[in-house]
């Protein structure tokens, strides 16, 4: 594959788009990438007063860019549900839906619907964003989902027998576990998609290892400031540059060879940096038969009717 970069993103005037996490890390560069390219998005943020900063970061650098800071808690389903009505109440399409917030190898959290927080927040909470908006993107030709993944699906299970980790819980193995799921979920939504012919692409993502502040949060709520430290420093030894790590998600979104269920991340040294290509899940993790599971699943938890809603 070419290196396709920002400059190869194309027009996106007269879309409309939803980035979850969007104040920071990879999803302030994706939200910059798109509003470079006239496309109106949709900063979707736990924390409103940090979307609006990071809003106006990128109009200092993209002057006419048409950016929305609107609140989402993915850690509660009521914020959920709250942020999808307020979106459909405002916007009458919706061409890009990209699930990119989320929680690395926290401490054990619960959500306020008591799911632990990294399944609750990564997996759980984009499950329901998406089948909340699944009428918008029906409706809107042409329109997408990318769900944002990690090499680290490769330490998931998904726990059907503890599924809220009440047994031993492992924070790196709960990330993995809802990383895994980020993939399952696009591969039985893009499956769905597909027999009713919808014009939805769903496609999956991952940055490598980018320079952010996912890896400083676990450290930061366990107060061990000497482990945030240790995780700038890998940050600045080993990382890809926050930028390089959106062009897998900017790819997924935009690029019109992008194809529907695929999986992409960056192609140079180890899967960890690089230009956007075509890689695989581990395919030991995946099944019909758990994202066939995981999906009911993860319908009776949040109690979103997603198969009444794709109706
Ligand atoms: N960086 C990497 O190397 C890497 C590697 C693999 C995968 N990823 C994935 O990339 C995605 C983005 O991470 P990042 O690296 O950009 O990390 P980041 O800089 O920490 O950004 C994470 C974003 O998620 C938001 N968020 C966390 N909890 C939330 C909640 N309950 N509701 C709504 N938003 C919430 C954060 O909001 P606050 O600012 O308010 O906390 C922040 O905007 C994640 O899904 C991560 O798993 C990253």
């Amino acid at each position: 594959m070419v290196k396709w970069s920002y400059k190869d993103i194309p027009s996106q005037q007269g879309r409309v788009a939803i980035v979850t996490g969007a104040n920071s890390g990879l999803g302030f560069y994706t939200t910059r990438g798109l509003a470079e390219k006239g496309c109106e998005v949709v900063m979707a943020c736990r924390n409103t007063g940090k979307g609006e900063e990071a809003m106006n970061e990128i109009l200092k650098s993209v002057p006419g860019a048409v950016l929305n800071v609107m609140q989402l808690d993915l850690a509660d389903l009521a914020s959920v549900q709250a942020f999808a009505a307020a979106f459909s109440k405002k916007y009458r399409k919706l061409d890009l839906l990209i699930n990119n917030a989320g929680l690395m190898a926290i401490p054990k959290r619960m959500t306020a619907d008591g799911f632990e927080m990294q399944f609750g927040v990564n997996h759980l909470g984009h499950f329901a964003l998406t089948g909340l908006l699944y009428g918008m993107l029906k409706k809107t030709s042409g329109s997408r989902v990318v769900n944002v993944s990690s090499a680290a699906h490769n330490l998931g299970e998904i726990r059907f027998d503890d599924i809220n980790w009440e047994k031993g819980y492992n924070k790196w193995k709960a990330y993995g576990m809802s990383k895994l799921s980020n993939i399952l979920f696009t591969h039985e939504l893009a499956d769905r998609v597909s027999a009713k012919g919808d014009d939805i692409r769903v496609v999956v993502a991952h940055p490598g290892y980018a320079d952010s502040k996912l890896i400083e949060k676990g450290p930061e709520m366990n107060g061990r400031n000497f482990m945030v430290k240790a995780g700038r420093i890998a940050n600045s030894l080993v990382a890809q540059s926050t930028e390089m790590g959106a062009l897998p998600t900017l790819y997924a979104a935009t690029a019109p060879e992008a194809e529907h269920r695929a999986f992409y991340g960056p192609g140079g040294f180890g899967g960890m940096r690089g230009y956007p290509t075509r890689v695989n899940p581990n395919r030991k993790k995946v099944s019909k038969e758990v994202q066939e599971k995981l999906w009911a699943l993860s319908e009776s938890m949040t109690g979103i009717p997603f198969s009444s809603n794709m109706a």
